[in-house]
């Protein structure tokens, strides 16, 4: 270096760990995050098995992708692995399995196999104790015992490699963990992540055009996509598709946006498609953007702060694609839930989003005159919402602004409403 002095600031393994166990996950996020790995190792089937025994209770991760070489395994154990990534790939930070895994348990358990006409299985834990005891960055080979038997027992003859979380601290209650609430909670978090991974990887549940078509597992069910789109519905309408460049800095990518005016209740093949479309936000707040980053779902219901959810405009979905090249500039975090919406996107996208918003609320008004839906306030909608005439009012002004080719003008004139007038620009529906 320059001549100047360096001082070495390892950081303490006991207390970092502990810090990265919060780092936002819940349990059916972590779930997900190992996902992303199974997907990138090209796995096709994936397992996902929550065992209750008590303290004792353990996850299972399995599949059968490619698996990892010894070398590989202990670097992927390491917090900030290093690799390279390719476009496309799900991981970007070297971090999700051990963040996800340590939010929910203490311990966290990779059984692997890399070659099918290989029988050498590897084995390497990574335990909270033992880091916070010794205060180093250590991964250790565990002595075999029934868990990890039955982890090489799921890999059975193939390749891929099964993740094993216990003991779950995060997830079992402190009090009782052996008794009939924790038995629920745990049957609870097995429902949520079901429901959790339909939402996040249907579109490789569905099968993309150049990968192979992957099937998930949880608890010996298997998962059935929740497409949000309603797609096989005869009545679902499409608005033109729209691409957007982007440039930040040195970076560059297209977003992609597809807008859908979903049936109302009556145009749907049957109620129970119609409730099975309703999601697991319900219509209200199931309404929106779904931001995907390389097809994989990161973040949905509501506008994503572009305007706000409203009854009138509950038939209104878009999904919005990136891919892993514009990650710096969507600032996906490491949990893969959240992204921020870049500035200038926003600003493109608003029209179009509005614009499928007065065909909802056209489609939703249509409904309600052939007496299917009220036109009034919905039972779900809360006290502050805007009222049904104002925030028509609302809409109509920005239709008629887009007409006029002065849609920023109306803009500016609502920036200077919010501000003087908070409570109008709230009766009018406009997004803060
Ligand atoms: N199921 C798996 N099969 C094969 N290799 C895996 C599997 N899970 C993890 N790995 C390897 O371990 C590495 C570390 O995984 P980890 O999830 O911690 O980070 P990442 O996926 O690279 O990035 P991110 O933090 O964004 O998830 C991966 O890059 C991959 O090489
Ligand atoms: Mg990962």
């Amino acid at each position: 270096m320059t001549g100047r002095r360096t001082y070495e600031v390892t950081p303490s393994a006991a207390r970092l760990t502990r810090s990265l166990r919060d780092i936002g996950y819940d349990f059916p996020t972590a779930v997900a995050d190992l996902v992303d790995n199974s997907i990138s190792a090209r796995a096709s089937h994936i397992q996902v098995i929550i065992e209750f025994d008590g303290t004792d209770s353990r996850v299972f991760i399995a599949d059968d992708g490619h698996g990892m070489s010894e070398n590989a395994l202990v670097e992927a154990l390491r917090f900030g692995s290093r690799r390279d990534y390719n476009a496309g790939d799900l991981g970007r930070y070297g971090l999700g399995l051990k963040t996800a895994s340590l939010s929910q348990g203490r311990s966290v358990t990779v059984t692997t196999r890399r070659s099918a006409s290989a029988d050498r299985v590897f084995v390497r834990e990574l335990n909270l104790d033992l880091i916070e005891e010794l205060d180093e960055w250590l991964v250790i080979a565990p002595k075999p015992d029934k868990d990890i038997a039955r982890a090489r027992e799921i890999l059975g003859d193939s390749t891929g490699t099964v993740v094993l979380w216990r003991l779950l601290d995060r997830v079992l209650p402190e009090k009782r963990p052996e008794g009939g609430w924790a038995r629920r909670r745990i049957d609870n978090y097995a429902r949520k992540t079901a429901e959790h991974l339909a939402v996040v990887f249907h579109r490789f549940l569905e099968g993309l055009p150049d990968a192979r078509k992957i099937t998930i597992s949880v608890n010996g069910e298997k998962v059935r996509q929740w497409n949000p789109f309603a797609v096989d519905e005869e009545h679902c309408r499409e608005l033109t598709a729209e691409q957007f460049e982007i440039n930040v800095g040195e970076t560059s990518g297209t977003a992609r946006l597809r807008r859908f005016v979903l049936p109302a209740r009556t145009q749907f093949s049957s109620p129970e498609e119609f409730e099975r479309l309703s999601g697991p936000l319900n219509w209200n707040r199931q309404q929106g953007l779904y931001v995907y980053r390389a097809d994989r779902l990161v973040q949905w219901g509501g506008w994503a702060g572009i305007r706000g959810i409203d009854e009138h405009t509950k038939l209104a979905r878009a999904s919005l694609d990136f891919d892993t090249s514009l990650d710096s500039v969507f600032n996906i975090n490491v949990s893969k839930m959240r992204v921020s919406m870049p500035p200038q996107l926003r600003q493109m996208i608003e029209a179009s989003l509005n614009e499928l918003c007065l065909a909802a609320n056209a489609a939703y008004r249509r409904a309600s005159a052939r007496g299917n839906m009220p036109l009034h306030l919905g039972a779900d909608q809360t006290a502050s919402a805007p009222s049904t005439d104002l925030a028509l009012a609302g809409l109509a002004l920005r239709s008629a602004a887009m007409q006029a080719g002065q849609y920023d003008a109306l803009q500016s004139i609502f920036t200077i409403i919010r501000r003087d007038a908070p409570e109008i620009a709230a009766a009018l529906g406009l997004a803060s």
